[in-house]
């Protein structure tokens, strides 16, 4: 133990510290002003201080758990000790404000905005495309700009790096990267630097050629239009600040006081442990990433927090002759730039530690959560999926802790954790460095992470492996196996290593390794993280890739061990990301097309400039009312109970608190819901976790969330059902069981050759739009009126709803809806639940009332896409043609209604796909669970009728040992045939898609060349699959089929243009703005819409149903040529004169310069009882064609190549439907390969935030990609003879789960297993892996279901 030294001088100052009662100042900058705040708040982050405070709304809040980036923003400090100002990237929402003393604080305003000038960052997204809903791209931005501030001539590599924290839910990511490609030195531009031969001063030769090129064109934007990159002229560091910083030390002594938490920043290393004497319960914060998750989402109240961030000795870097000592609190980024460092100037044999290291760094979060972690913040956070710890543990690294007392080192090994998130330093000491060795001469380590999704994602099974060897020999002398994810600590297989030393390291070793490893990394099946066989299965895998690996490397030493047989080689490559490259195709504007005319063209969403720099306004962007509160819902925790009491006396005496509300406190009906089976506040009964039971009103959103969280609840629990499975056993469905029926099933299966019977399960998915739901409530004072601002995508059913609940007409209730941060769905109907409960309250207490639901409540709350299950029999002749098919859809509803019949009936509607099957049934069950009511969702139940209909032709296929490929080509509808609905198919293009798909793929080279590939390697196979998809257009109920627009044109000439659709980022605004320009032959910049209201259009349908181009462009079109032909005899009287003039003299004259439109689509109207009467106005059409590669070993996959030919008619925008047909497809592949909900067997949701619930991320698209939008192809069913193209695409993604089973067949067949086998969807790393049966998975076999309970269930 080293003494310490004097600390007289250093208790004064802590006592100082202490004894203070006051805050001190807190003086930092936001985008170069000062900001001095008196009572900084320790629990308050940056971001709602910027929102709340500052008014500055551009940084929006995803998630307030770092996982999502839309908080993005840019810190810079000066460092005195090398005189540098060092810029990051990190997340508001995790930042305490009190860490900000004397920081620059950039934000999205801060660096450009419309009405100054716009920052290439901001006009580049904005320009390309990357922009839809919009919500995402601030925080997009920021991590761009973050990137050129510290390095101007970026390569693609750092700006992929630079996004693994960013996530969108729209774009499908491809514009983002091509836009922000124009930065790099190595994308295909210099971004303007250049000189002679430059794209951005010579023009971009794509966009010249679609200019000529009147038939096809392969560029949506022309990179001349960006205004080049200079970065001499970014803002500069606030000299005010550097004069401060310089004089008066950051990281001087402060305190705040807040209302539960006092924040103490010491100076130094010994006031920093005196005050961990003092305090030792007191939380230590450096990054925050984990203490403020512990905060927000796990209720914990840390009176005293210690920031010891900026101590000098927990921030030093010191090269000892044996490795390097790393402060506690050097962040995650410092410490990979260092290794990084060493890695390059040392030997290779000296940095096998280091290696392990950084490849751990490299999928470890996203950029901003590394650039405030600390290393010292992983390793005491003790979690047992760390993926530091097992390095650290595998490589024998030494930490020295600390008190006030002196110091003393531990070693990183099994010791050290000695429980759940817990360490064996004792609660006074602080952790002050680790001492990173380096490697030996004889030794190897290699470390390994296995993840749901690769970027910024926890481990499921996390490993690092390091053997020593006796020189020059291949006997083990020294051997450490560190897993994380396989017991409540990160665990040495100390056993298993013991056996192995002193064995060669060969085939024998193998086999003991395998063996003793399945036995020692046993795993109970109940284990919280579930996957139970998978996780024990990757132990050995990823043993065996160690194995592998060394034996390679040895042999590379010169030592005479087995060859590496060629076909096993990939299995020890480490995964590197390509940059991802894309094409575009798409038909041109006619020659001789006016360029005043718009209509075809891909110009820019109307909004996308203001989305970039953070003036576009979402509903909690709208300022606060003087008087606002806020509101929190109090949800149930039970899936099924009825309520015995409730005590709210503890949460009314909180600060803050206003009232708070239940069944009793709604003036009208309490009853509500699309089918009115569903009540505002619960009533005596709860039928599922998240069930709203009542609300409390306060005047800040943690003050009202502290209160619902303290409302005691006492329940009598009933038996839930939770699974389709259990609601089948139960017979717990709702009524009516629909059924569609056409041909002669019975004599179908007697003409079949052979029949075959299977099921596929497809799991739910979150809607994750990037803005959560939100309501705002404003009382108007007279006669029950009232205004919501709602982020909702059918404002007239928020309408109807609250003015039921409140007991007043409909014409007291105005719902306006300027714009949405995504909706795909999510916010049709499920939205009232919380706009009826903010207006009841808004209308109580007469006040103003918000309410913007947390990630975590959303997700609970609000449901999402139906989980499927589909059991069938097929029965098919031998050239494989169906003639025969018996398929039941069961889809679990939820706990209501809401939507479930109709997307049931989708479903039922698209259960052939695209192929004609003579004979068939199709029955469609609604389970009725304890779940939370499952809703619309991008497709509507359409992706889980086709996807069944896909598994049943994949497994024909197989059972007859042919193509997939051919046997659904032969199956495709032709022209004339007819649906099982028996709606007669006119204008069929799928055999155009598919023949254009098949050549641009070159599907056969690529299906020659996967199988060559597969033929040489063992443990990574490549796949193909090519899908179809028919999608049906129209609201199925057929009253939804209609739309209004009004139009006012106003003296000076501006138009007004309002219509029944809400923009959620799908490009809707613009469009119909395209369509009013394109009627009135005016320019679109004289065209505005404002936003979408229910007192200027009435009763307007959802935007839903990919159909409010359709519905509303022809009521805008209606409209305007309503003007037109009032304006005509003005144009006539004056030809010669302009737009204005002609409206003027209209005026003038007295004309009614404001026309309302309407539409319904005509001729339909089908009926189940009589299964005749058209159900769609017409189809959308595509096919998609994708190849991937697997690892057999882990379950990971690439996404290698896809290609899609879509049919959207004569293309609006083509910018607007390829980035539909991308996002869509991006957000199937999510569904289809990624996203997994898991729900424990009680009902409650477990994945409540992306850290759990992981979308696809920019990582995941294809590595090439090509989107094709069919030429010729006009539809005399659409406005200007286009398609609707929301929904459809997202099917298309069915072809990468399709190709990863293509490739998992070529993997069984190693084992000697052919035919059929079924695979549900999602196709996750778990399932592939434990698909590809072989001598791994043999050793781990599953426990028997039923002799244990699992964490979750499939619902
Ligand atoms: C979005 C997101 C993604 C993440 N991804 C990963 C990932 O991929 N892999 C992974 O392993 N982790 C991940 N984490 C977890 C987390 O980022 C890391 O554990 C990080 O290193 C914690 O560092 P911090 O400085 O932010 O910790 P803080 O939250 O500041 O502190 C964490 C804990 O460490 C203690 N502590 C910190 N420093 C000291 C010290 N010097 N002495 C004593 N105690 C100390 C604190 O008391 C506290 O309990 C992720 C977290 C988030 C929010
Ligand atoms: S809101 Fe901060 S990362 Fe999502
Ligand atoms: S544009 Fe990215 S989330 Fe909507």
């Amino acid at each position: 133990m080293e003494a310490m030294q004097d600390t007289t001088s250093v208790s004064r100052t802590m006592a100082e510290t202490q004894n203070r009662t006051g805050s001190d100042e807190l003086i930092f900058f936001v985008n170069g002003k000062k900001i001095v705040e008196r009572n900084a708040d320790p629990e308050m982050t940056l971001l709602t201080y910027l929102r709340r405070k500052l008014g500055l709304t551009g940084t929006k809040l995803g998630c307030a758990e770092g996982g999502c980036g839309a908080c993005t923003v840019m810190l810079s400090r000066y460092q005195p000790h090398s005189q540098q100002i060092l810029h990051h990237a990190v997340n508001a929402c995790l930042a305490p404000l009190c860490s900000l003393h004397l920081v620059a604080v950039t934000t999205v305003e801060g660096i450009g905005s419309v009405a100054r000038k716009l920052h290439p960052v901001q006009e580049r997204i904005a320009r390309s495309h990357g922009s839809q809903c919009g919500f995402c791209t601030p925080g997009i931005v920021m991590s761009m700009y973050a990137l050129l501030r510290n390095n101007p001539t970026p390569k693609m590599a750092d700006v992929e790096d630079a996004f693994q924290g960013n996530l969108c839910r729209c774009t499908g990511y491809r514009p983002i990267l091509e836009g922000y490609k124009t930065f790099t030195v190595d994308g295909g531009c210099c971004g303007g630097k250049g000189k002679n031969g430059c794209c951005m001063t010579n023009g971009n030769e794509a966009f010249q050629n679609s200019k000529d090129d009147t038939e096809e064109a392969t560029s949506l934007y022309n990179t001349a239009d960006f205004e080049p990159y200079d970065p001499t002229q970014e803002v500069i560091f606030p000299p005010e600040l550097m004069n401060l910083s310089k004089c008066q030390r950051s990281s001087r002594s402060l305190c705040f006081h807040g209302e539960r938490t006092t924040w103490l920043q010491p100076e130094s290393l010994e006031e920093f442990l005196l005050l961990k004497w003092k305090h030792p319960d007191a939380r230590v914060v450096v990054g925050n990433t984990e203490v403020g998750i512990e905060v927000k989402f796990k209720n914990m109240v840390y009176p005293v927090i210690l920031a010891p961030g900026l101590i000098t000795e927990l921030n030093a870097v010191t090269h000892t002759e044996d490795g390097i000592v790393f402060g506690a609190a050097c962040t995650l980024s410092h410490m990979g730039a260092v290794l990084k460092e060493a890695v390059q100037s040392l030997p290779p044999h000296q940095t096998e530690v280091f290696q392990a290291v950084l490849e751990q760094l490299r999928w470890f979060a996203g950029q901003q959560i590394r650039n405030v972690a600390a290393v010292g913040g992983n390793i005491m956070t003790a979690s047992p999926i760390s993926d530091l710890n097992p390095v650290f543990m595998a490589a024998d690294c030494k930490l020295t802790l600390m008190d006030k007392d002196g110091s003393r080192e531990v070693q990183m090994d099994d010791r050290f954790f000695t429980g759940y998130r817990k360490t064996a330093a004792q609660p006074q000491e602080i952790l002050l460095s680790i001492h990173i060795p380096y490697s030996k001469k004889s030794q190897f380590i290699s470390a390994f992470k296995q993840s749901p999704r690769r970027e910024d994602d926890i481990s499921i099974v996390t490993a690092a492996m390091s053997v020593i060897f006796y020189p020059g020999t291949d006997i083990v002398k020294d051997l450490r196996l560190s897993y994380g994810g396989m017991a409540p600590v990160t665990v040495l297989a100390t056993k298993t290593a013991n056996r192995l030393l002193g064995r060669q390291w060969g085939e024998q070793l193998l086999q003991v390794a395998c063996s003793s490893l399945a036995e020692e990394m046993s795993l109970d099946p109940s284990a919280p993280g579930g996957m139970e066989m998978y996780r024990r299965t990757l132990t050995l895998s990823l043993f065996y890739k160690f194995y592998l690996t060394v034996l390679q490397k040895l042999r590379l030493q010169g030592l005479s061990v087995e060859e590496v047989r060629s076909e096993y080689l990939r299995a020890t490559e480490i995964y590197h990301p390509e940059t991802p490259s894309s094409v575009q195709v798409y038909q041109a504007v006619p020659e001789g097309q006016s360029t005043n005319d718009v209509v075809g063209r891909p110009i820019m969403h109307l909004s996308a400039l203001k989305q970039a720099t953070g003036e576009a306004v979402y509903c909690d962007d709208v300022p606060l009312y003087e008087n606002e509160l806020y509101l929190a819902l109090i949800t149930s925790t039970k899936a099924h109970a009825r309520i015995l009491s409730v005590d709210v006396s503890a949460a009314e005496r909180l600060p803050g608190v206003v009232c708070c509300l239940f069944a009793s406190d709604v003036p009208g009906s309490n009853i509500t819901g699309m089918r009115q089976d569903e009540t505002i506040f619960a009533d005596g009964q709860v039928t599922c976790v998240g069930h709203i039971i009542g609300a409390m009103v306060a005047d800040t959103q943690l003050h009202a969330q502290r209160a619902a969280k303290a409302v005691k609840i006492q329940y009598e629990e009933l038996k839930p059902v939770v699974t389709i499975q259990e609601a089948i056993t139960t017979k717990s469905f709702y009524e009516p069981i629909r059924n569609i029926q056409s041909g002669d099933l019975e004599t179908g299966f007697k003409q079949a050759d052979h029949i075959l019977e299977g099921e596929i399960h497809i799991g739910g998915q979150e809607h994750f739009y990037l803005e959560t739901n939100v309501t705002l409530a404003v009382p108007r004072g007279e006669d029950g009126e009232m205004e919501l601002f709602i982020s909702s995508q059918s404002p007239s059913d928020s309408q109807s709803l609250v003015a039921n609940a409140l007991g007043v007409p409909a014409n007291r209730v105005l719902v306006r809806v300027k714009r949405v941060g995504g909706g795909f769905g999510g916010k049709e109907s499920r939205t009232t639940m919380l706009s009826t409960v903010v207006a009841v309250a808004a209308n109580k207490l007469k006040r103003p009332v918000r309410c913007m639901l947390d990630r975590d409540e959303d997700m609970l709350i609000t449901g999402g896409r139906h989980p499927f299950y589909g059991k069938y029999k097929v029965g098919f002749l031998q050239t494989g043609k169906v003639v025969a098919l018996d398929v039941a859809f069961y889809g679990n509803a939820g706990n209501s209604m809401d939507l479930s019949l109709a997307i049931m009936e989708r479903a039922l509607f698209h259960m052939e796909n695209s192929y004609r099957i003579p004979n068939v049934r199709g029955q469609g069950f609604l389970c009725r669970t304890n779940l939370p009511s499952n809703t619309a969702f991008r497709g509507f139940g359409g992706p889980q009728g086709m996807m069944v209909a896909e598994n049943w032709i994949t497994d024909v296929a197989h059972s007859l040992g042919c193509s997939a490929e051919e046997v659904r080509r032969l199956n495709l509808y032709s022209e004339g045939e007819s649906t099982p609905y028996n709606q007669v198919l006119h204008g069929l293009t799928l055999d155009r898609c598919w023949d254009e798909c098949l050549s641009r793929s070159e599907y056969k080279q690529r299906r020659a060349a996967a199988n060559l590939f597969n033929s040489q390697n063992r443990w990574t196979k490549r796949g193909l699959a090519i899908v179809p998809t028919k999608f049906g257009i129209s609201f199925t109920a057929t009253f939804l089929n209609q739309a209004g627009a009004l139009v006012h044109i106003y003296r000076d000439g501006s138009v007004l243009l309002t219509h029944g659709g809400t923009e959620m980022g799908q490009g809707l605004h613009t469009k119909m703005v395209q369509v009013a320009s394109r009627v009135l032959g005016i320019p679109c910049s004289k065209i505005y819409i404002s936003e979408t209201s229910t007192n200027t259009v009435a009763n307007t349908s959802p935007t839903a149903a990919s159909a409010s181009s359709d519905l509303n462009g022809a009521a805008v079109h209606n409209a305007c040529e309503t003007l037109l032909k009032r304006l005509e005899r003005y144009k006539t009287k004056d030809p010669e004169g302009s737009w204005e003039d002609w409206v003027k003299a209209a005026y003038l004259d007295r004309v009614n310069l404001s026309a309302n439109g309407f539409y319904k689509t005509p001729d339909l109207g089908y009926s189940f009882d009589t299964n005749s009467g058209r159900v769609f106005n017409y189809y959308s059409y595509g096919v998609a064609c994708s190849e991937v590669e697997i690892d057999c070993l882990t379950g990971a996959h690439k996404n290698l190549r896809t290609t899609i030919v879509m049919d959207v008619g004569h293309s609006l925008n083509p910018a607007i439907d390829i980035g539909q047909v991308e996002g869509g497809f991006m957000q199937g592949l999510g569904l289809f390969t990624l996203e997994e909900l898991h729900y424990s067997p009680q009902g409650v949701l477990l994945t409540r935030g992306p850290g759990s619930y992981k979308i696809p991320a920019f990582g995941d698209i294809p590595t090439q990609l090509t989107v094709s939008l069919l030429r010729d192809a006009p539809n005399d069913k659409a406005i200007f003879a286009s398609k609707a193209v929301g929904e459809p695409p997202l099917f298309l993604a069915s072809s990468v789960f399709y190709a990863i089973k293509d490739a998992i067949r070529a993997a069984r067949a190693e084992s000697g297993m052919t035919g059929p086998f079924r695979l549900d969807s999602p196709a996750s790393a778990e399932r592939i892996r434990n698909a590809c049966c072989d001598q791994f998975t043999k050793l781990c076999p599953s426990a028997e279901p039923g002799t244990f309970t699992p964490w979750s269930v499939r619902v």
